[in-house]
């Protein structure tokens, strides 16, 4: 079959070559470059694409040096390193990892050899990508495929190909061409639909269970409302910032998502000092503004959530910058934010696709007019974000190309923490993976969660104190509301750091499900860590409600982890950066609070159990700040 798939495939590059009538091309066999399994829901194919139709071909050229990625952020970021802490700056970075001259130059002369006249192939600004923009016609024979328009059931249309093939010495050279087997058609609303608020009612359920009746804020209520104090007490968080200057805290929000200034000071009033009237500090990025005129759960409860705790956790003392990524039109994705952080990263420079990501200006009535936001923003040195994809949403190379950029941002310093998931190892909304690589309710196969399975992000999960029990016993896997995202990633294999880590859970619990349920090829297991996930009372539209969700473990996990650069910067030193391979080093055994009891179900099954040791529920365990801090103030 396989042979009979390649004699096909090299007789149709023999015919193209007698039709575009090229003269002694550079001979190399050609190689399937990207195949799609299936047309996802929604979509139909119709008919061929007219072959004089104009298709805007962009070639993403790899980046030179990232196969070393992972050991330059080691040699930064390992406790054992002599360069720990030693960040990079954009600069660096930016020649470090810019596309090679022998990229640009096999993939030009591919396409000039290939018939494409010269002054036809455009490099971009940064030399990320070549552009040309060619006929249906002349890109099938480029990349031995075949185009289609497809019916999305909105009215939407989409050209693609269901697989392209590149020459295999271009190979090394190109991350993915656009646009080509990629379902990323700009949807209205969709963006929403696959990326939503881990703690906002997605397609499994509520994340709310309504109204608080009577605050308790007491230590002895915790296992029925989580207050500051009790997660003070559960990490040991007694701790006054004091170099408040130098430090940053930044939570990332996407529009409408909003939080109300009322809702901030109804909890600051109850449970903070100094915090009334104090809002965070807004960083617009492509138009992202705090919207009023849409109020409900939906829209405020994610926002409310992070920042009354993220504000009251690192105190009055400590600001708070708020990232308000996109516009009330259009909305914004991952890519959007991080073409802000990194100038490199932005459209036309390397990073987005441009049906996937945000366009901005937006050209919608209403929409943000100004330019895109390209390396504007200043990153703080901890970033928490409560939203996440289910992986299969996207396509390897796209998740792999934003993956290699929080490795970036790592070595510039920054903490990236992104939620495990509120699905166990369900995906979002309780969706799990068929074998075709299509999501259902009725998959079988576990959906892990983007961007937790990066290895280049601290993956939050979610933990409990369960009914019946104190602050001063040990917490539980969260079982109320919500189970914690966990489990072994399809795109990303297992970092060397958790190497250790996870093959003791693995030995030790052997696990009983079919090699095909999850992906035991032993790939990037997640969550790293965790922190309390449950009956959390947040103020949201102007009532004490409980909300649920890793939503509230990452930025709780954020404030502890931006005292403890307070202290490091008081004393001269960097901020802890991509904190990964300390956290799992033998160094830092009792940093974090084993979680031993809960499971995380879904698809299904039971999921996994927390176990002693790192586990796929809740990773390391949780904070305990006094350990942590005395640790990192000695790197
Ligand atoms: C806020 O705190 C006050 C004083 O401790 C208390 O009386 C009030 O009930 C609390 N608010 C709510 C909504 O419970
Ligand atoms: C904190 O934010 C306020 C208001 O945005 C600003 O005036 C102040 O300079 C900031 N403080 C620090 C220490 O960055
Ligand atoms: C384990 O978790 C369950 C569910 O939260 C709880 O009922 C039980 O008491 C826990 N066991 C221990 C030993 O904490
Ligand atoms: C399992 O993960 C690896 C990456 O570690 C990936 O190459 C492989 O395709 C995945 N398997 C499945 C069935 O998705
Ligand atoms: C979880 O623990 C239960 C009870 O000990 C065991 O039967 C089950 O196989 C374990 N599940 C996994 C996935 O390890």
């Amino acid at each position: 079959m396989l042979s009979f798939i390649l004699q096909v495939l090299l007789f149709s590059f023999i015919l193209d070559l007698a039709v575009c009538a090229i003269a002694d091309p550079t001979v190399s066999s050609w190689k399937l470059h990207e195949k799609r399994s299936h047309v996802p829901a929604g979509w139909t194919r119709a008919q061929k694409h007219h072959p004089s139709a104009s298709i805007p071909l962009r070639i993403a050229l790899t980046q030179s040096n990232i196969q070393d990625i992972e050991a330059f952020l080691y040699d930064v970021s390992h406790p054992d390193s002599h360069n720990y802490g030693h960040h990079w700056s954009p600069a660096q970075i930016a020649a470090k990892f810019a596309p090679s001259a022998e990229s640009i130059r096999t993939v030009r002369s591919w396409l000039i050899e290939s018939g494409v006249e010269p002054h036809r192939v455009k490099l971009s600004p940064t030399k990320a990508w070549l552009e040309v923009t060619s006929t249906v016609e002349e890109a099938e024979n480029l990349l031995n495929a075949e185009y289609h328009v497809y019916d999305h059931e909105s009215g939407t249309k989409h050209i693609a190909c269901d697989s392209y093939h590149l020459p295999e010495h271009v190979i090394p050279h190109v991350d993915f061409v656009t646009p080509t087997i990629h379902f990323d058609a700009k949807l209205r609303k969709r963006r929403q639909s696959i990326r939503v608020p881990i703690s906002q009612p997605g397609k499994s359920g509520p994340k709310t269970t309504g109204k608080v009746q009577d605050i308790f804020h007491q230590l002895g209520n915790c296992d029925e409302q989580i207050t500051p104090i009790c997660l003070r007490a559960l990490y040991g968080l007694w701790y006054e910032p004091v170099a408040a200057k130098a430090n940053g805290f930044g939570i990332v929000e996407y529009t409408p998502g909003s939080y109300l200034q009322s809702d901030l000071d109804m909890f600051a009033k109850n449970f903070s000092t100094g915090l009334q009237g104090v809002s965070p500090t807004l960083v617009s990025i492509d138009g992202g503004v705090i919207q009023t005129s849409n109020e409900n759960f939906d829209n405020n409860g994610e926002s409310d959530l992070d920042l009354e705790y993220g504000m009251t956790l690192v105190t009055k003392s400590q600001n708070v910058t708020l990232y308000q990524v996109g516009d009330i039109i259009e909305d914004a994705s991952f890519n959007n934010f991080l073409d802000a952080l990194d100038g490199t990263y932005c459209t036309y420079s390397g990073g987005d696709d441009p049906t996937q990501d945000a366009v901005y200006p937006d050209n919608a009535a209403g929409g943000y007019k100004g330019k895109e936001d390209c390396g504007t923003v200043q990153p703080t040195n901890v970033i928490s974000t409560s939203y996440a994809y289910n992986e299969a949403d996207l396509s390897p190379a796209y998740a792999i190309r934003q993956c290699n950029e929080y490795a970036k941002l790592g070595l510039m310093g920054v903490t990236f923490l992104y939620s495990s998931g509120d699905s166990g190892v369900a995906g979002d909304g309780g969706v799990c993976l068929n074998a075709d690589g299509s999501q259902s309710t009725d998959g079988k196969m576990f959906n892990p969660s983007f961007p937790g399975t990066c290895p280049y992000v601290t993956a939050v999960g979610a933990t409990q104190v369960s009914p019946g029990q104190s602050v001063w016993e040990p917490e539980n896997a969260c079982e109320q509301v919500i189970y914690s995202g966990g489990g072994f990633s399809n795109y990303f294999g297992m970092p060397a750091y958790q190497r250790t880590a996870v093959e003791e859970y693995i030995t030790a619990y052997p696990i009983s499900y079919p090699k095909h349920v999850y992906n035991s090829t032993g790939s990037r297991a997640f969550p790293d860590i965790s922190a309390n996930g449950a009956n959390y009372v947040t103020a949201v539209d102007g009532a004490f409600i409980f909300i649920y969700g890793t939503s509230a473990s990452s930025p709780v996990v954020g404030a502890i982890l931006t005292m403890v650069n307070d202290a490091r910067i008081a004393r001269g030193k960097s901020p802890i950066g991509f904190i990964n391979p300390a956290i799992y080093s033998t160094g830092f055994v009792g940093g974090f609070n084993d979680v031993t009891n809960g499971t995380n179900p879904g698809c299904g099954t039971l999921g996994f159990n927390a176990t002693t040791g790192w586990d796929p529920v809740t990773g390391l365990g949780t904070p305990n700040f006094p350990s942590l801090l005395s640790k990192w103030l000695v790197l």
